[in-house]
């Protein structure tokens, strides 16, 4: 096996590859390359060769092994192993990622933890080590990898922090699992050139005659493991010359499998064995191939014929590319026969799971045992986190199942434990299989909502409608409770995919089939058609009633829909509710490591945030929700999360920010967050413009949020008659929303268009309770605009002065600019707003992240707590914190709390 000291010939431009990597590395740059290539073309020695150009940096060194691929998370295991003390010092939703996967967790039924949080997790660990200096990390035979190391690995691969990192895996072509890692560079290896070939055969056969030397380097093709292994076989006098037709590592491999044909029958046999096995393990190959009659003599033959070793008391392969001759190379009722010994030598209770293996490997047909036996393994793999292996031993379990509804129960399985790995394509099809098989209702809607919720993952919430509809139509008549949930979920589904007609169609479908909870689907349709009183009340409804799958079993899909009802309680007006619940699924989902829902939560939570007036709370959920959609890919979210941030920027009139922004996000944020900016800064044509343009379109109930806007812009540019048809629907829902801001803003409104006396209501409303600030301050506005024009300046100073006072502390840049202006003309210097209360004073001096972690210090939680909440070390919550101390002119903690930033 190469060495680091092993001579090198030839391959200058690789490790000029390398050292460049290694040079962006020092200078603070990341990336990662897969070397890729045949069997013994050099990549090892190469891997070998960038270590040790690599002194001065932080090593990883792991690897691939062929015995463990089946394990989960043992690779990564194998590659953290000198840096495991360093976990510690991870947030607590990262640790606890990394404790379960490498089984340490103790606690085998706890659940949570989706596909995503274990690649975070190494992400989060390689951005701590960088801090002391660069990191290589190098994994060799990538191909090897459990699936789950190897979806972290990748994982982390692709989103590297900016930090110095370099990551290089190693994979072969053949004779070895695929290694797909879309996304990351690759460096594909050839031969050596016929010079480094002659260099390097002169070096280990310098005792052939020139002649044969020639020939050895033409048949071999610049592989070196080929020039080593075709010289020893001439020098042996094994084989006479060969076809230069046959690729070179079919050449080393059909030489290895040459050098086993030669040996006694029982130490084939006990080779055999040693292949099938696969694991190292001496006792069990040495009682198996006793059964078949070989004896521990065979062992040594095979030793002797440099076919195996042992090392560290650990019986393997001089090279894996023997393992595979002696394997491949044999009948396959031999296989069978090496694979049921192995399997009934291995009788010890931990050793279940292998021996499940090994009856599925003999297995010829159907075998309701094996399966079983295949099950519980699976359900071991699963108590690790190992969700590839989950899902290996529950396909194969299916496939060697007698009955169809155990075919389709175990694929449904397999389906869930897949999507729990990142295989998502391969999970799709596994549940779609599932609902082909199965014909039991419960069943059969598991494995229709594993299906529903990979295509809605993937941004396809029509395709999630349809697969729900139909297995509602297939359960409904036994099943009517399950096929309403189903249907319910569909409506939802088409809502989300903006197909009105098809939430329209789902209702309808519920009450022919007369399935339970048609009234909450009939509930969503209203909601879906905007039709601004009924919506209201169905959304009452929809709140009051059962949450959807709020109960459910699974735990991220029970978040899921919880957020929809935060999401609903916000159409409601009711951001006090929308908050807590949001806050309550956030902190749940960091808990359990359930990434998947976190951005989704964040949008709902930044948006409250911001309706609040908590501006800096909002930046910081919805860029932390921005940098977890990023890094799992959720373009939705990224979109949602995207509008809130436009929303942010437009309040604080920040144009080009505004810009970009909403290029990214959905179409009625992008369309609000340019309304508002155009309204703060005096473009109200343009607002008018754009909404006229809208026409019939200007309806649903998330355009309502358009029409203060359009109404003040209107009242502006004197062409009231505009607002008018759009006041009304309002109107109706601040009302039945009975939301006291609600109602401020509609009096407002109805004050712009002539009913002059409605200003007063509308502040003495917004003072009712703590609602919507902004809002506040721009009624105030416009009520002390209008004061001042009815020569009641004194009147007016008041108002513009609370609102100017409110505008400050949230920064909104063109609003304060038109309050000083309307505070000058009405006779008062620009700079007389009221004092803002000290904390608001204070939260201004903080960044968003140093007020986040300062509020939840004051409500008494500790530095591990905070991390916990906030995805960071305890360690960055610890130098976030004391940061703010000379801020706020403080010295402890105690003092802290008496801020009253603790809410
Ligand atoms: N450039 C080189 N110069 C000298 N010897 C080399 C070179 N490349 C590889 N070798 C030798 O060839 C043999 C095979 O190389 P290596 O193990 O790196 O191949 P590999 O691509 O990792 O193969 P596998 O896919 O089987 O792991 C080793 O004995 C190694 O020392
Ligand atoms: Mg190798």
């Amino acid at each position: 096996m190469p060495t680091a000291t092993s001579k090198l010939h030839g391959r200058a431009g690789e490790l000029k590859v390398i050292d460049r990597q290694l040079a962006e590395a020092r200078s603070g740059r990341s990336s990662a390359l897969v070397i890729r290539g045949e069997t013994g073309i050099g990549k090892s020695t190469l891997l070998a060769h960038a270590e040790q150009a690599a002194a001065d940096l932080s090593v990883l060194r792991g690897s691939g092994i062929e015995s463990e691929t089946n394990l989960p998370f043992a690779g990564l295991h194998l590659l953290l192993r000198t840096v495991l003390d360093r976990v510690e010092e991870l947030p607590a939703p990262h640790a606890k990622a990394l404790h379960r996967a490498f089984g340490a967790c103790g606690d085998a039924e706890e659940r949570g933890g989706d596909r995503f949080a274990v690649g975070l997790a190494v992400l989060a660990l390689l951005r701590e080590l960088t801090e002391a200096a660069p990191v290589l990390v190098v994994v060799d035979d990538a191909h090897w990898l459990d699936r789950g190391s190897a979806e972290a690995l990748l994982f982390a691969a692709r989103r590297l922090p900016a930090r110095g990192v370099t990551m290089l895996f190693a994979a072969r072509d053949l004779y070895a699992p695929p290694f797909p890692a879309q996304g990351i560079e690759e460096l594909r290896l050839t031969g050596l050139d016929p010079a480094a070939a002659g260099e390097l055969l002169a070096e280990c056969a310098d005792d052939l005659p020139p002649p044969r030397r020639e020939d050895v380097v033409r048949e071999a093709r610049g592989n070196p493991l080929a020039l080593i292994e075709i010289a020893a076989a001439n020098r042996e006098g094994r084989q006479g010359r060969q076809s230069t037709e046959v690729a070179p590592h079919n050449r080393v491999l059909h030489s290895f499998a040459e050098r086993i044909a030669v040996l006694p029958e029982t130490t084939r046999t006990m080779i055999l064995v040693a292949a099938a096995d696969g694991t190292c393990d001496t006792g069990t190959v040495l009682a198996a191939g006793a059964l078949l009659g070989a004896s521990l003599d065979d062992l040594r033959v095979a030793e002797d014929a440099q076919l195996l070793t042992f090392t560290d008391n650990c019986l393997v392969f001089r090279h894996p590319l023997m393992r595979t001759a002696a394997y491949r190379t044999v009948p396959m009722a031999h296989r069978i026969r090496a694979h049921k010994a192995l399997a009934d030598v291995l009788d010890s209770p931990d050793e279940v799971d292998r021996k499940a293996w090994h009856l599925a490997a003999a297995s010829t047909g159907h075998d309701e045992d094996v399966a079983k036996a295949l099950e519980s393994s699976a359900e071991h793999a699963r108590a690790r986190g190992g969700y590839a292996a989950v899902a290996a031993a529950y396909e194969q379990a299916a496939a060697l199942s007698p009955l169809r509804d155990d075919r389709g129960r175990r694929l449904s399985a397999a389906a869930r434990a897949a999507a729990d790995a990142g295989q998502l394509d391969h999970a799709r099809n596994l549940a779609y299989q599932a609902t082909t098989q199965l014909t039991d209702p419960l069943e059969l809607s598991l494995a229709a909502m594993i299906h529903a919720t990979l295509a809605e993952d993937d941004n396809n919430p029509l395709e999630a409608h349809y697969i729900l509809s139909r297995a509602a139509e297939r359960v409904a008549e036994r099943e009517p409770e399950l096929a309403g949930r189903l249907l319910f979920w569909a409506a939802g589904s088409a809502s989300v995919g903006d197909d009105l007609p098809a939430v329209e169609r789902t209702a309808e479908l519920a009450e022919k089939l007369g399935v339970s909870g048609t009234s909450r689907i009939r509930a969503l349709a209203t909601v879906s058609g905007g039709k601004v009183s009924e919506s209201i009340h169905a959304l009452r409804q929809l709140v009051s009633g059962e949450t959807l799958f709020t109960d459910c079993v699974d735990h991220p899909l029970a978040l899921r829909g919880r957020t929809t009802l935060a999401s609903w309680y916000s159409l409601l007006g009711d951001d006090a509710a929308a908050g807590t619940l949001a806050i309550e699924v956030t902190t749940d989902s960091r808990a359990g490591a359930a990434m998947g829902v976190l951005p989704k939560a964040l949008a709902v939570l930044a948006k409250t945030q911001l309706h609040l007036g908590r501006h800096k709370d909002a930046l910081a959920s919805a860029s932390e929700g921005m940098r977890i959609a990023d890094d799992i890919g959720q373009q939705q979210s990224r979109a949602a999360l995207a509008g809130v941030l436009a929303h942010l920027a437009a309040i604080e009139g920040k144009e080009a920010e505004v810009e970009r922004l909403t290029s990214e996000a959905p179409a009625q944020a992008a369309m609000a967050a340019r309304t508002l900016l155009d309204l703060g800064l005096g473009r109200h044509d343009a607002v008018i413009d754009r909404l006229d343009r809208l026409g019939g379109e200007f309806e649903g109930l998330h355009s309502l949020a358009l029409v203060p806007d359009l109404v003040e812009a209107a009242v502006k540019a004197r062409r009231p008659e505009l607002a008018r048809r759009q006041l009304d629907r309002y109107v109706t829902w601040a009302e039945q929303t009975g939301r006291p801001w609600a109602k401020a803003v509609a009096s407002r409104c109805g004050a712009l268009l002539g009913e002059e006396p409605l200003f007063e209501e509308a502040v003495r409303l917004h003072l009712a309770e703590q609602g919507r600030p902004f809002e506040r301050a721009r009624t105030e506005l416009l009520y002390g605009e209008w004061l001042r024009r009815a020569r009641r300046k004194e009147q007016a100073r008041t108002q513009l002065r609370s609102a100017l006072a409110i505008f400050e502390r949230l920064g909104a840049l063109p609003w304060i600019e038109r309050a000083r202006t309307e505070l000058r003309a009405a006779g008062r210097p620009a700079d007389a707003g009221q004092p803002a209360t000290r904390s608001t004073d204070l939260e201004r001096m903080l960044t968003p992240q140093e007020l986040r972690i300062a509020r939840l210090a004051a409500q008494g939680l500790t530095n591990r707590d905070i991390g916990t909440r906030m995805y960071l070390s305890p360690r960055t919550v610890g130098y976030h914190l004391y940061k703010t101390y000379p801020k706020l002119g403080i010295s402890s903690r105690g003092e802290l709390a008496k801020l009253g930033l603790a809410r």
